[in-house]
């Protein structure tokens, strides 16, 4: 969602004349955009800032622009944090209200303007700082994608009110808001436009999804992505993220009867205790998330799960741990991501008592990765001598190819540009545990 978020901006920030820069020091502008999920990356944000500040100040020094901007979750849970924390930030955004960028940046070169006249007050700080959950949706406001792109984003949904114990998205992105179809329909027809030939469709609850038809019916995620592959252009279609107990029948259905979408589903268990499900707010048990891997895999037998998890929840046993190592035996996941718990500020579960010990953290979270990484690797070399659709969109620094199959591996391919922005067939020569290699 980051990202879509900052190729967003970009688009807001090309509509008022500027243009990517390849590096910091060529900037007259930079803008950080934040997470918050986990205190690591939010602390980054601080360390960042500060390397940025020099720069602000050399730019300065030499009598060139510079605007600091902060935006996304950092922003908006720290709100006048930051600008106590770094004075020097010109503009703080939170992830609800970056369609306020164009004025934002209006008011900043105004009030750096006015500074610059008044020689006897240039040290105040003018920082402007909008946190606002406006009522109107941001989505009305960006502008239509600029860029080429054979492998877009979408966001249908945004927000949560899930309240998993652990995590801060409910209270910095908000409360559930599905876009409208229609509006989503049309960005999609947008994308295609820029040629887009596959789809992710985005959302921190993206199964959860309800937006509105043009009759003010509710419709459910399955109807929505219907109606995306009627757009014959589109060849593939994800969305991403699912909460497990959101799965309806209309998604199953659309998994079976839609070659278009992808035989690849990240569907986070994050624990395999009910223990620590339901300490975490989960809304399912492990029983239930079983039977909903098979009903899947009737549906489309070909499909891969993802996962991600989170290890050392306050409470978490040995044996708690224990039945997370089953389950990723049980359901064979393809890919994942795993994390070390991390307090959060302001959610349920950091004030608890219970917190497990960063040795036990650490060592959990090694014996996960080396049991996710073997499955991944030996998933990945099942493909060595096969040949696999294969969109290739991006090149890399020595010159190959680069793209995903349908199970979202990257494959690193020796091609000539004409296969860029295209699916093709590419024989699988190599496997690791993160990329294959192959040839066409
Ligand atoms: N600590 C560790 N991991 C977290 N996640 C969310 N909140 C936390 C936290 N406090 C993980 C979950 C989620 C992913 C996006 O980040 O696994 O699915
Ligand atoms: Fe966070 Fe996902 Fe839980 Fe929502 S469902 S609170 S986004 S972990």
């Amino acid at each position: 969602m980051n990202v879509y978020d900052s190729e967003k901006m970009l688009d807001i920030m090309k509509n008022l004349g500027y243009q990517t820069a390849e590096t910091p020091e060529e900037a007259d502008m930079v803008l950080l955009n934040t997470c918050h999920i986990r205190e690591k990356a939010a602390e980054k944000v601080f360390s960042d800032l500060g390397r940025l500040k020099s720069l602000k100040q050399t730019r300065e020094a030499e009598g060139k622009d510079f605007i600091l901007a902060v935006t996304g979750c950092v922003v908006q849970a720290e709100d006048n944090e930051i600008l106590r924390r770094a004075p020097y930030v010109d503009i703080a955004l939170g992830p609800q209200a970056y369609h306020k960028l164009p004025e934002m940046v209006a008011k900043i070169i105004r009030k750096k303007e006015l500074n610059a006249k008044d020689k006897n007050n240039n040290k105040k700080n003018i920082g402007v700082i909008n946190t606002d959950f406006p009522t109107d949706s941001k989505f009305d406001f960006l502008p239509a994608p600029m860029d080429k792109k054979s492998n877009a984003f979408l966001a249908i949904q945004e927000g949560c009110d899930k309240f998993c114990a652990y995590c801060v998205v409910p209270y910095t992105r908000g409360i559930e808001y599905s876009r409208p179809v229609e509006d989503v329909l049309k960005e999609a027809r947008l994308l295609v436009e820029k040629g887009a030939i596959e789809i992710n469709l985005l959302g921190q609850n993206v199964n959860a999804y309800h937006g509105e038809d043009d009759s003010g019916k509710e419709r459910s995620l399955g109807y929505l992505i219907r109606k995306i592959a009627e757009i014959d252009e589109i060849k593939r279609i994800r969305y991403t993220t699912s909460y497990p107990s959101e799965m309806d029948e209309e998604i199953i259905e659309a998994h079976r009867d839609i070659e278009k979408i992808m035989p690849y589903l990240h569907l986070p268990i994050q624990a395999g205790s009910d223990n620590v499900l339901k300490a975490m707010n989960r809304r399912y048990s492990v029983k239930q998330y079983m039977e909903l891997v098979e009903k899947l895999r009737k549906a489309r037998p070909d499909i891969g799960f993802a996962s991600d998890f989170i290890v050392g929840f306050p409470g978490e046993s040995d044996e708690d741990f224990k039945e997370t190592l089953k389950v990723v035996n049980d359901v064979d996941y393809i890919q994942a991501y795993s994390f070390k718990y991390s307090p959060r500020p302001g959610t349920p579960a950091a004030s608890l008592k219970n917190q497990v010990d960063e040795k036990i953290k650490i060592e959990r979270l090694d014996i996960l990765q080396e049991l996710l990484n073997q499955k991944q690797l030996q998933f990945n070399q099942s493909f060595v001598g096969k040949k696999v659709p294969v969109l290739l969109d991006s090149k890399g620094s020595q010159g190959q190819l680069i793209g995903r199959t349908p199970y979202m591996q990257n494959v690193h391919v020796k091609a000539e540009d004409k296969y860029l922005d295209k699916i093709t067939d590419v024989e699988i020569v190599k496997a690791s545990p993160n990329a294959l290699s192959g040839k066409i």
